[in-house]
């Protein structure tokens, strides 16, 4: 069944538009809330068609731009086509889109960079202004007229609620059997009327299968049969693979330790292929009944739900690869019942993220030897993602954990350094590093302490000399001796690089 048999609603089915139609309502200098969160649920085919509006303005010499909220990265039918035409004035609150982060970091695009818990309750805030236009996937069209999310949630309710008009894309190609798996929450309202979130488990379901939606701001639906796109995952590399071992090994002790139970507590896993091989190490470590509450779903989630190692997940977006896409879709019965879509909203929240007690795995930029933490700007300036959802877990985890490879770029680059060229995680809210080196534990260290134990356990060997002969000398030399420094010289090794190619001396 595709097409406009996924519109179960008989009053909707007039609203059936083309995309370039569709486009047509979306003015310049407009507000866009778009869905998608990876490359999941993002409309295919209405931002197609707006760049192409976008492109044939432009090369009349009129202006035309919009501002783009998201749930997070999306694909480049989105990101990629507007940015390409030059369309996006300003976007928030993640991009992974190569072509958006050039702009962003040549100076032609303004990019909001937020905690993807805080978009939603800064929409509603309100001082971001207006949303004009929310342009959302779903996988279809109850008969009383609620919409069937996709595959990601993010932001959606928030934009349905807050848009003066709406444009649907009903994708046939996202899977019948998704409908059910969605908890849609309407609890939330703003201080001084928030009440406590009622979740308890990361299993609960606290809202509804559905988004409710006012018929009367529904502008138009376009109806299209388009796939997700992910990037498949690359195989774990060696350094992968080390440093997932080195977790394993942490697990391991705490649970000898009686610190976490045998199950482990709900793991969040950040988004890339070291989050991924730590997945994989997980299939085979003597944990079981484990859960996850998480941002998204990725394939090595759906290996330990489909080993019976993970009991359920809890997300905002699957973000699978082509080929586990095509494993969930096949066997949908196995997945369903285990896995539930929220908006970000709830899949972030710091309220529940404390109260469960996450396990959170992220991957960073850099470190400092104080244990500071740089996830978003490579050299201090240029950025690279955006913080995502790195600061909702970290701050709030049960035990916040930092993984990277300790070089990059071909070891031109150590990834612990003196002082961080840009800070997002401040030490207090890193309790663990991990590179293929080994793992520092930093919980209850002081920030002398914590120097020593970064640069013995994680830096790699080409840099420990550097970095104790900094270390050592900031003591000698330091103005204070709670976190020595030498002001001088703490970016130094950054400078190099950009002068030189190389952080090396
Ligand atoms: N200095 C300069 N460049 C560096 C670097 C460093 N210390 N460390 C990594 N890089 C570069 C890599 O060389 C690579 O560059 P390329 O794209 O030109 O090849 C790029 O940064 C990405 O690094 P990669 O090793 O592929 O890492 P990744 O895919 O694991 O991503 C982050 C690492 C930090 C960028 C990523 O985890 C991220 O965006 N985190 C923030 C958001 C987040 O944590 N979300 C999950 C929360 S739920």
């Amino acid at each position: 069944m595709g097409g406009t048999n996924r519109i179960g609603c008989e009053a909707l089915r007039a609203k059936v538009r083309t995309a370039e139609e569709a486009a047509s309502l979306i003015k310049s200098g407009s507000t866009v809330g778009m869905s998608g969160f990876t490359g999941s649920g993002y409309p295919k085919a209405v931002p197609l068609a707006l760049a192409a509006r976008i492109e044939a303005e432009h090369a009349k010499g009129r202006p035309f731009q919009v501002r783009v909220w998201t749930g997070a990265s999306t694909g480049p039918e989105l990101d990629g086509a507007l940015a390409k035409a030059g369309g996006i004035e300003f976007r928030l609150p993640y991009n992974s889109d190569p072509i958006a982060r050039e702009m962003i970091n040549r100076g032609e695009m303004e990019y909001f960079d937020m905690h993807l818990s805080q978009v939603a309750p800064m929409a509603w805030q309100g001082f971001l202004g207006p949303l004009d236009t929310a342009v959302v996937e779903i996988s279809g069209i109850r008969t009383d007229g609620s919409l069937i999310p996709s595959s990601s949630v993010g932001n959606n309710k928030t934009w349905l609620d807050r848009a003066s008009q709406v444009i649907l894309e009903v994708n046939s190609w996202q899977n019948e059997a998704l409908e059910g798996m969605h908890d849609i929450y309407y609890g939330t309202a703003l201080p001084p009327n928030r009440i406590p979130i009622p979740l308890i488990r990361p299993d609960d379901r606290i809202g509804e299968p559905a988004f409710r939606c006012d018929p009367n701001k529904i502008a138009a639906i376009v109806e299209t049969d388009a796939p997700d796109r992910n990037l498949p995952f690359k195989a774990p590399d060696d350094h992968a693979r080390a440093i997932a071992g080195h977790l394993l090994e942490f697990f391991r002790h705490e649970v000898a330790k009686g610190r976490l139970p045998r199950s482990l507590l709900p793991i969040q896993s950040g988004v890339g292929n070291i989050a991924n091989a730590v997945l994989i190490g997980l299939l085979d470590a003597p944990f079981d009944t484990m859960t996850a509450y998480t941002e998204v779903i990725q394939d090595g989630m759906l290996d330990l739900l489909a080993a019976g190692k993970l009991r359920m997940a809890s997300a905002t977006a699957l973000s699978l690869s082509p080929e586990a896409a095509a494993t969930l879709n096949a066997e949908m019965p196995l997945f369903r019942d285990k896995m539930i879509l929220r908006p970000q909203e709830i899949s972030n929240h710091p309220e529940l993220i404390r109260r469960l007690g996450c396990i959170a795995m992220n991957g960073m930029i850099e470190a400092d030897i104080y244990g500071n933490v740089n996830s978003t700007h490579i050299m201090g300036s240029r950025i690279q993602n955006g913080i995502g959802g790195s600061g909702d877990f970290a701050r709030n985890a049960y035990v916040s954990i930092f993984m990277a490879p300790s070089t990059a770029k071909n070891d031109a680059i150590s990834a612990i350094v003196p002082q961080a060229s840009h800070v997002d995680h401040i030490t207090q809210d890193v309790q663990v590093l991990v590179t293929e080196q080994g793992l520092a534990d930093l919980r209850g260290l002081s920030p002398k302490q914590r120097a020593e134990t970064i640069v013995e356990n994680c830096a790699h060997p080409d840099y420990r000399p550097m970095l104790h002969d900094y270390f050592h000398r900031a003591r000698e030399h330091s103005y204070g001796q709670q976190s020595p420094s030498i002001l001088t010289e703490a970016l130094s090794w950054h400078q190099r690089f950009i002068d030189t190619g190389s952080m090396r001396a």
